[in-house]
């Protein structure tokens, strides 16, 4: 234990598990903690710097091109991982992705100021390699054999990315079928093991736990403390991009609920060192065939939920979540609220974002649809502003894309029907007359 005596002072960081108190050092390679079985937490000792000093310091290393700094990760390094040598660090770079305004899809969804982070941009299309740039490192300090995860797409197809950086082995479980068709693609070229699994996300993940803890593999699942420290990034980026005058709200689609986990530590930490005067309350948007977390909130958190989950947005198709507790707490710290959408309403609300020439996948879609649902009950006030966070990029999941404008029957109110010509100039003449009127 860290706290023993004998240590003149604390490592720059450790890992606690805020259930029993129990420290391990950041070299254990333990999933959870080993006397009560808790999910870990990083903590470190808070920088010297304080609020607009510290602030300074990221934002002088903004647009500069060594390793650490071009990562807008790594350019938080003092909240996340302060003791990392540059040599260890494993990045792309990731991160320093867009805060974007549409005034068609602030329309659609009612409140003015509305802004899509969109997570998008990061190299492998979600936010997952915010905190898989941090897993990995981790991996490669305490040296790892082997990584592995269960995903439903996007996790897999950042490990095997950031895996493949590092010379690291990576071994994948996905739910057979049931990933998006980029998600797969990337994952195989990637060039990790992957495991079809003949089960929902939920089997994956218990598979990959006991497998994990078995055969000595290092597991990367958002229960991993250390991802969680890569990923409250993606609030502190957009409270930079803000100039640190925090939103009222910040909405997020939750599946496993790791986001919300890490954004609620992000709040609190910018809060506590003065980055920031007062925490945003978060949103956390659930598909309504996939709504464990927003049944638990309508009881006021009194048991924990498990459903079987069906939803178009295969991203958030989790029915048992790992990180119930610490998301509990993401909600009660920042009074936020927790609600679900249905597929309908996600997909309307991507159809609003890709035609506003940003486009998302649809788990990230369900951000959006939920502030438009919170903003017409009220709980958003029109005149708030609002962050929504984009979490991944629209050629994820082609496979929805083409079924909802070409297939769809009766077409949906959106699609956008490909038309099929001769190859003639008035048969083109024919269509451009038809769309200009
Ligand atoms: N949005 C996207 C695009 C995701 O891929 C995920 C999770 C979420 C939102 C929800 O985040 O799980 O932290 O609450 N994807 C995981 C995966 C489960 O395996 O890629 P969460």
């Amino acid at each position: 234990m860290i706290r023993d005596r004998g240590l003149p002072e604390r490592p720059l960081s450790w890992q606690l598990c805020p259930r029993c108190e129990r420290e391990l050092s950041c070299a254990s390679s333990d999933a959870q903690c080993p006397d009560c079985g808790g999910l870990l937490e990083v903590r470190h000792r808070p920088p010297r710097e304080r609020g607009e000093t510290l602030q300074a310091i990221f934002g002088a290393r903004r647009g500069r091109l060594d390793a650490l700094d071009a990562s807008g990760v790594w350019r938080y390094r003092e909240l996340v991982l302060p003791e990392v040598r540059v040599e260890e660090v494993v990045t792309h770079p990731e991160g320093n992705t867009p805060l974007l305004r549409r005034p068609a899809v602030s329309r659609w969804a009612g409140v003015e100021a509305l802004f899509l982070k969109h997570e998008g941009h990061n190299p492998t299309g979600s936010f997952k390699d915010r905190g898989m740039t941090v897993g990995i490192t981790q991996a490669k300090r305490i040296g790892a054999r082997a990584v592995a995860c269960a995903s439903t797409g996007n996790t897999s197809a950042s490990l095997a990315a950031y895996a493949s950086s590092a010379g690291i082995p990576a071994l994948v479980f996905v739910p057979a079928g049931q990933v998006a068709l980029g998600k797969l693609a990337q994952t195989l070229a990637y060039g990790a093991r992957t495991l079809l699994v003949k089960g929902d996300f939920d089997a994956c993940f218990a598979l990959v736990r006991e497998a994990a803890e078995k055969l000595n593999v290092y597991l990367l699942n958002s229960i991993n403390p250390f991802r969680i420290e890569g990923q409250k990034t993606i609030v502190f980026e957009a409270l930079e991009q803000l100039l640190f005058d925090p939103p009222d709200w910040i909405a997020l689609p939750a599946g496993n609920l790791g986001n919300t986990s890490a954004f609620g530590k992000a709040l609190k930490e910018a809060n506590e060192l003065g980055l920031i005067p007062r925490i945003p309350r978060l949103a956390c948007i659930q598909a309504s065939g996939a709504n464990p977390f927003a049944r638990a909130f309508r009881e006021g958190f009194a048991r924990p939920h498990r459903v079987k989950a069906e939803t178009v947005a295969t991203a958030i198709r989790i029915g048992d979540p790992a990180s119930l507790e610490r998301a509990i707490a993401s909600i009660r710290l920042s009074h936020g609220v927790v609600t679900d959408v249905t597929d309908e309403e996600i997909l309307e609300a991507k159809a609003v974002v890709d035609a506003s020439g940003v486009g998302c996948e649809p788990a990230s879609a369900a951000s959006v649809a939920g502030v438009r649902k919170l903003a017409a009950e009220g709980v958003i006030g029109a005149g708030e502003r609002v962050v929504a966070v984009l979490t991944g990029h629209i050629l994820k999941d082609p496979g929805l894309l083409l079924r909802y404008h070409q297939e769809t029957e009766p077409a949906p109110a959106r699609a956008n029907r490909p038309i099929e010509i001769d190859p003639t100039l008035s048969a083109v003449e024919a269509v451009l007359s038809r769309a200009a009127s």
